[in-house]
């Protein structure tokens, strides 16, 4: 990972032993464990997962830790590092959405989803090196961390699937945020090495091999310094779009539609029919953009071919699907001009990151250009990494 000093990753050993200490000197004693899950960034598939389509995520090797000890006071309390003025603490009986908010309100969804396995109340201390709105999923990783210090500590029957629907009914009930299971299932699902291939309907999902640096490439993600709010953006309102579209087309979700081809009656001569087609066609031909990528990937050809329809990505996101804001497009354009094989904005959309295919030899030129002429504040060259884990 390039960029300032302060995007360093740590090790894992040096993570837990961080996160360790810190709920030492907050709490008193050591805590039960300390346990792990990445951010993410997503290769192409944006906005089909709560369509019934396919997504193409990897890990980032920065992570979200959680620090946690059972408690027998009933009371959940939560400390995070990054925010030191945001403690929150509340009896596990009372919690309900917005109670607590802000940063707290991720955690404590996690531990509202499982409540009544955790009577006595826990204590948690987060740390993490996500970059927090910049479209690359750190209240996921937060989520997923918890969920998985949850089910060890109270030794729950929850396999990966289960931890990855505690954590996005968290975010969807708790939170208030309408996301799919894109986030959540790269932070627990993806591997080292691999991108994650995962059909959103029937929950399937094959490991990608995914080794850039081979072919003498670099997967650069772009933060475009814009930040993002799902909860107040377009996002919810993209998503009754989308079902309405479905619903006009007489199919319970969007996937399920054949083709392009086959949104044709979406237009009925209306302003709001030709929105529809839009909204839809995005989401259609970007489920096939991503079978199209998996099929180079798999083919074993050269993985310059993904760059063109990662920017076709972006097209049908900023034209069609309208969620692109011009930072965005301008960090695209500038990454393209500079010698990107291929870039789009990635994740929700209204800001956040963008992401760009570049040989290894260009990473240096394309970052001093979305920095000095896109006014991207940080960029860094992403290893597909691992998913949530247990660090000790
Ligand atoms: C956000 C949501 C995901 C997904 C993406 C767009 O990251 O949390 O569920 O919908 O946007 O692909």
């Amino acid at each position: 990972m390039s960029g300032a000093p302060d995007t360093k990753v740590p090790s894992d050993r040096e993570a837990a032993a961080r996160a360790a200490d810190a709920f030492t000197a907050r709490f008193g004693s050591a805590p039960e464990g300390v346990w792990a899950a990445p951010g993410r960034v997503n290769v192409i598939g944006e906005h089909t997962d709560y369509n019934g389509g396919h997504v193409l995520p990897v890990a980032l090797p920065h992570t979200t830790r959680a620090a946690a000890a059972r408690r027998d006071d009933g009371r959940l309390v939560l400390v995070s590092a990054q925010h030191p003025d945001g403690d929150a603490d509340v009896a596990v009986a009372d919690l309900a959405p917005g109670t607590p908010g802000g940063w707290a309100g991720y955690p404590a969804g996690v531990v509202d989803q499982l409540r009544e396995h955790v009577p006595g109340g826990l204590s948690l201390l987060v740390d993490g090196d996500v970059p927090a709105g910049a479209g690359l999923s750190s209240s996921a990783a937060l989520e997923c961390a918890v969920a998985l210090a949850l089910r060890d500590l109270f030794d729950l029957d929850l396999g990966p699937g289960d931890l990855v629907d505690v954590a996005r009914r968290a975010e969807n009930d708790f939170v208030g945020a309408p996301t799919g299971i894109l986030d959540q299932s790269a932070s627990v699902l993806c591997t080292a090495g691999h991108a994650l291939h995962l059909d959103t309907r029937d929950r399937s999902s094959e490991q990608v091999p995914l080794d850039l640096e081979a072919a003498g490439l670099a997967l650069l993600v772009v933060d475009s310094g814009t930040t993002h709010d799902h909860a107040a953006s377009g996002y919810g309102e993209r998503r009754r779009e989308c079902e309405e579209a479905a619903r006009r087309l007489g199919v319970g979700l969007l996937c399920e539609v054949a083709g392009v081809d086959a949104l044709a009656p979406l237009d009925d001569g209306t302003g709001r029919g030709a929105l529809l087609l839009r909204r839809a066609r995005h989401v259609v031909s970007e489920d096939a953009r991503v079978e199209e990528v998996v099929g180079l990937l798999r083919a074993g050809g050269d993985p310059r071919e993904v760059g063109p329809v990662l920017t076709a990505g972006h097209a049908s996101l900023r034209d069609d699907f309208e969620v692109s804001v011009p930072e965005l497009d301008t960090v695209v354009e500038v990454a393209l001009a500079a010698g990107a094989h291929g870039a789009r904005m990635v994740g929700g959309g209204f800001g956040g990151s963008a992401v760009a295919l570049v040989d290894a030899a260009a990473v240096d030129d394309v970052t001093a250009a979305v920095t000095e002429r896109a006014g991207a504040p940080r960029s860094y060259v992403v290893v597909p990494a691992a998913g949530a884990r247990r660090l000790s």
